[in-house]
């Protein structure tokens, strides 16, 4: 047991799929994971751990934003010596061509949090994909045929911004930044530390230019598309 995990070290698996919706955790291990058994439930932040194509894959939910993030990245590989580990999640475009739907693979990582920069004393690290797992993603999106793109995201600290935030995320639109989400730069920077493997993959649920929303429903169909796109690559 770790302080915000209560599985034991043998009950999760060196690949570990994480959602921030701890639901959605749920969801993945019943669909799509075969023997799959709950193995955390601390705060209701559940995790499973089951197999897939016949390999242990664990699916922990690791909430929002990049202090929860930290936590669950932290614990899974200090305490339990996971090794690999893809972020399943959402994002919103900044670029008219990146289209509500599409699959955003996240090469790196700008961030307007200052974590890293206390942790770097003053330093902009750069957050970046482990590069097996960004190709083998890349690879299997276009053999599923999916619609893919690889670039830097943002990871932001305010979901709900002002005048400020929108005109910082125009000049990270403007250098061709794909999209805004809050977990990836501390996931990447993290694994980093730990010697261990780590990307984001992304589906754009919302656009900041155009204004449009996913459905309810459309983001269930994408969710589902991506998922079997993180397994595929996790166990590839
Ligand atoms: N995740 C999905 N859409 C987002 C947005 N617009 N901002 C931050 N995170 C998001």
């Amino acid at each position: 047991m770790s302080l915000h995990i209560g599985a034991r070290r043998e009950d999760v698996a060196p690949k570990v799929l994480l959602p921030g919706d701890p639901l959605r955790a749920r969801f993945i291990a019943r669909e799509f994971l075969e023997d799959a058994v709950e193995v955390n439930a601390v705060r209701g932040m559940y995790g499973y751990t089951g197999t897939y194509r016949g390999e242990r894959v664990t699916v922990q939910g690791t909430g929002m934003g990049m202090p929860s993030m930290a936590i669950y990245a932290t614990e899974l590989m200090r305490e339990y010596g996971v090794r690999t580990l893809i972020r399943v999640g959402t994002c919103g475009a900044f670029l008219p061509e990146v289209r509500l739907r599409d699959v955003v693979l996240a090469q790196g990582a700008s961030t307007d949090s200052n974590m890293n920069r206390l942790h770097f004393r003053g330093i902009d690290y750069a957050p970046l994909a482990d590069f097996s797992l960004l190709y083998a993603a890349y690879r299997t999106a276009r053999r599923l045929a999916l619609p893919v793109h690889v670039g830097g995201v943002f990871t932001t600290d305010r979901f709900y911004g002002d005048a400020d935030k929108e005109a910082y995320e125009k000049k990270l639109a403007e250098h061709g930044t794909l999209c805004v989400e809050m977990e990836t730069a501390a996931l990447y920077t993290i694994a980093k530390a730990y010697g261990a493997r780590a990307l984001s993959i992304l589906t754009v649920s919302d656009h900041l230019v155009t204004r449009e929303e996913t459905t309810a429903e459309e983001r269930e169909r994408t969710f589902t598309a991506m998922i079997r796109l993180a397994l595929e690559t996790l166990v590839s």
